[in-house]
């Protein structure tokens, strides 16, 4: 029975899995730099502000995600007060918690709160400044509220004072000094401190239902005479400030093309009246995050409730705008309010007047279309032309994609651009025989570029804007990777429907091939498999601790380990790999990566971190001792999923057993290599992240085996086939496997090669 529910949890798992990826294709406008956290806990932060180097526009949109609380508190550095709870892009507002100052006193008029408690001081340690929407408050029936406020200076003090007898004297929901008093908060306030403190009798008279006096500053505050009471449980109340950019106006601005902040196409500047600088917003017709390139996306106002077409009418979107049709015999422009005028019946009358208009304008226009359309089409159709392969260079991201590669240069190889021209000569036009391999990615063919260096050239199936983001991804993350043992980006191209990448050739085939004996590949020897691991593992850990933004691969497989000619291992296929911004060790994403490669944990948790990718390589290690396939449905049942397999059966010590038949070693030493590599990879297969190594142990670990084998032996890695020992000496029947591999459910037999099963499940 509880076997039955665990298999039932795994397919709920499963199919969790397969909803997350299917709704990572719907596309999903983005609000941040690329690489950036969108938010702390459920606070989002859209650029310019932003946590890591790179992601904020300058210092003063630098926020600080503190992940000790749960939920994750957002704050301004340096400052644990006040706390951020909403970045609004479409007002330039900024909520946070503002705190409540209060003294409380007893019957005889003793204080019972802390002097402390009724002298508040809030800072935002930024420069945004306190919105007018604000209101300074003071609540009580004995009450004296103080504010003294910090504007760009000059200081200013103002006071809020109320008395009342008994509580029917206050009413509920207004604020006009019984019981409450508000003033108005005037422009540019950046700091201020607040005081609350009896005026009188210290509250004897009015002890019976208001012990307190309150002030705060706050937003939308709604006065009720229960609030003489339950002011004293709370701390905060929400406050708004007013942000902006930079602190010049929109016309200056825009003259420092370098800093201006409104990038994005159809976007527009607007003055900020209290922060100074300005802001931007997306031109009316689109939405999106106007400070990014590309950001503003077109909005599809036929979508929008209520419908702003009259039912009659049909809705139809433009880019920036919509239009209304109204039906046959109808006229108007079919919109519902402004200046539209809805439908209305045409009278027959008109109808066929306007019936033979169409038709005299039809045989007019067709006229025209003959003998004009002849002279001017070569021409129109050499400028569609050149204009498609514009758009598709903005569509695929070319502006941003130069934009961030501009950022890097000097530092890196930088990317070529290549034209189309140039991808269709090097292919034959794409042609079938160039065809290297295929799959959910895409296709990717073999090239000769013009100076006769071999290419691989990935042509993406990109089908969705969402995807772009991720194509700039992969381009940017290998362009700042220099390592021999990765694959290297030569360059790309964005004028075709679907972006092409362009790399270096290996010319060997994928690990997965050899191993699994795809094709006509040589049988890998002990040595030449070692190599090849501690290959791995330095590109590896390089990717995680060496360049300037740790980059997790997230789908580390024999299949994208590529193999040149002298055998030297490259890692490829970055499509899924996050550049993770140094203040971070963990990222929250959607689960992706290759089954029976796929780190358990990651999978529960969706907490992304480089021991997933440990993980991984775990499998690959399993895979060049074993020679199994990550997941074989040719294994027994419980065996299906590799990693289990090797650590079942080295608990088993049936490790020489299970060892791949051409893995040959001639001593002691070589067994107890084999051994050592096989003891790494179950630490790398550990279930929870910190039980495994960093990837930087496992690479050295993996080095010293290698230096220490025989001088001759490093030269003559390729198998020879006069083997002295073979390490493997009988196969391993059926009843061999032991008692302990005994789980089959009925029912769950189609489903197994695909689950990944937690290690406790075979015991
Ligand atoms: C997060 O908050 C905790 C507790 O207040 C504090 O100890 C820690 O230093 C903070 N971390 C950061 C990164 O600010
Ligand atoms: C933040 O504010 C925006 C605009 O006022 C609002 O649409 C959004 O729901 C708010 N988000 C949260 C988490 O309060
Ligand atoms: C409270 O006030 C009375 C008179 O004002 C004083 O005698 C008494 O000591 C005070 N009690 C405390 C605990 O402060
Ligand atoms: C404003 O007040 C602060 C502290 O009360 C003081 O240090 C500063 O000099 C004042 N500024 C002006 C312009 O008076
Ligand atoms: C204020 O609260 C009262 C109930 O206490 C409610 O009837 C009234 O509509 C509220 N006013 C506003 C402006 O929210
Ligand atoms: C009222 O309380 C304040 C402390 O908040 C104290 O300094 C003052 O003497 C008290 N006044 C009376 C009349 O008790
Ligand atoms: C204010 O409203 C609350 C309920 O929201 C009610 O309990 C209270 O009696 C009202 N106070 C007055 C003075 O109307
Ligand atoms: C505006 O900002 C720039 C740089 O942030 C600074 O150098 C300059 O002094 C500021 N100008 C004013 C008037 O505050
Ligand atoms: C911004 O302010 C300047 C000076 O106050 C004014 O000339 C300009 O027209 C304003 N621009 C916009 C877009 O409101
Ligand atoms: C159109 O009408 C809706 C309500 O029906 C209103 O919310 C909207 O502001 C109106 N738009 C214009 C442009 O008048």
């Amino acid at each position: 029975m509880a076997l039955k529910r665990r298999h039932l949890e795994q397919l709920l798992l499963v199919v969790r899995g397969i909803l997350l990826s299917l709704s990572a294709i719907k596309a999903t406008s983005q609000i941040t730099k690329p690489g950036c956290l969108e938010s702390c806990g459920s606070i989002s932060i859209p650029y310019p502000f932003g946590i890591s180097k790179g992601c904020y526009i300058d210092e003063s949109f630098l926020v600080i995600c503190n992940r000790s609380f749960n939920p994750p508190k957002l704050f301004f550095p340096q400052s644990d007060v006040p706390i951020i709870s909403n970045i609004s892009l479409d007002d330039g507002e900024l909520r946070v918690a503002s705190p409540i100052s209060r003294s409380c006193y007893d019957e005889l008029g003793n204080l019972t709160t802390t002097p402390h408690q009724s002298d508040k001081l809030m800072i935002t340690k930024s420069r945004f400044p306190l919105s007018t929407q604000n209101k300074f408050t003071a609540v009580g029936c004995d009450t004296l509220g103080i504010i003294q406020g910090g504007t760009s200076g000059r200081n200013y003090t103002t006071a809020c004072a109320t008395i009342c007898n008994q509580l029917d004297d206050v009413t509920n929901g207004t604020c006009e000094g019984v019981g409450c008093c508000q003033m108005s908060i005037p422009d540019g306030v950046i700091d201020y401190f607040i005081s609350a403190s009896g005026l009188t009798n210290n509250h004897t008279d009015v002890h019976s239902f208001n012990p307190c006096s309150f002030s705060f500053v706050a937003e939308d505050y709604n006065f009720s005479s229960l609030d003489f009471l339950s002011l004293r449980n709370r701390d905060t109340v929400p406050v708004v400030l007013d942000w902006s950019v930079g602190n010049e106006t929109c016309e200056i601005a825009e003259q420092h093309m370098s800093s201006y902040a409104c990038t994005a196409a159809n976007s527009e500047c607007l003055n900020s009246s209290n922060a100074g600088g300005y802001r931007c917003r997306c031109s009316q017709g689109y939405h999106g995050n106007p400070y990014l390139l590309d950001g503003c996306r077109d909005l599809d106002e036929c979508e929008s409730n209520p419908n702003p077409c009259v039912h009659e009418a049909t809705c139809k979107n433009l880019i920036g705008s919509f239009t209304c049709l109204c039906p046959k015999g109808y006229e108007g422009d079919g919109k519902r309010n402004g200046t539209g005028t809805g439908c209305t019946k045409i009278g027959r009358k008109d109808q066929t007047s306007s019936r033979l208009g169409i038709a005299l304008g039809i045989c007019v226009g067709l006229l025209v279309l003959v003998v004009g359309g002849s002279c001017i089409y070569w021409g129109l159709r050499k400028r569609k032309l050149d204009k498609l392969k514009e758009h598709f260079f903005q569509q695929n991201g070319g502006i941003l994609l130069q934009q961030q590669l501009s950022q890097y240069r000097g530092c890196v190889d930088m990317a070529k651009v290549f034209t189309i021209e140039e991808l269709n000569e090097a292919t034959n036009n794409y042609d079938e025989s160039r065809i290297l391999g295929q799959g959910g990615y895409g296709t990717v063919y073999k090239g000769v570029l013009a100076d006769n260096r071999m290419v691989a050239i990935k042509k993406s199936k990109i089908g969705d804007q969402s995807q772009i983001e991720q194509f700039i991804n992969e381009v940017i993350v290998l362009s700042q990777v220099n390592h021999r043992n990765v694959v290297k980006l030569i360059g790309c191209c964005l004028e075709t429907e679907v972006p092409s990448l362009v790399y270096e050739f290996i010319t060997n085939g994928t690990l997965s091939d050899h191993i699994h004996r795809k094709g006509k590949y040589q049988l890998l020897s002990w040595e030449l498999r070692l190599k090849i691991a501690t290959e791995t593992a330095s590109a590896l850990a390089y990717l995680h601790s060496s360049t300037s933004m740790p980059i997790i691969h997230r789908d580390v497989k024999a299949a994208n380990i590529l193999l040149d000619d002298s055998y030297t291992a490259k890692v490829g296929d970055f499509g899924a790999s996050r550049l993770v911004p140094l203040d971070q060790t963990e990222l929250t994403t959607l689960v992706q990566g290759t089954l029976g490669y796929l780190d358990p944990e990651y999978l529960h948790t969706s907490q992304l971190t480089e021991k997933s990718d440990v993980y991984s390589f775990g499998v690959v290690l399993a895979e060049l001792l074993t020679g199994e396939k990550a997941i074989s449905s040719e294994r027994r049942e419980c065996d299906r999923n590799l990693a289990l397999f090797l650590v079942s059966s080295m608990k088993e010590d049936r490790l020489l057993q299970i060892l791949d038949n051409h893995i040959v070693v001639d001593d002691e030493r070589g067994i107890q290599q084999v051994k050592e590599v096989a003891n790494l990879a179950k630490r790398c297969l550990g279930v929870r992240g910190e039980e495994r190594p960093i990837m930087k142990e496992v690479a050295s670990e993996l080095e010293g085996l290698t230096k220490e084998m025989h001088p001759w032996r490093q030269h003559d890695l390729l198998r020879s086939e006069e083997a002295e020992y073979l390490l493997k000496p009988f196969d391993v029947s059926e009843d061999d496997h032991g008692a302990s591999c005994s789980i089959i459910t009925p029912g769950f037999d189609g489903m197994k090669n695909h689950i990944i099963t937690p290690h406790d499940n075979v015991r």
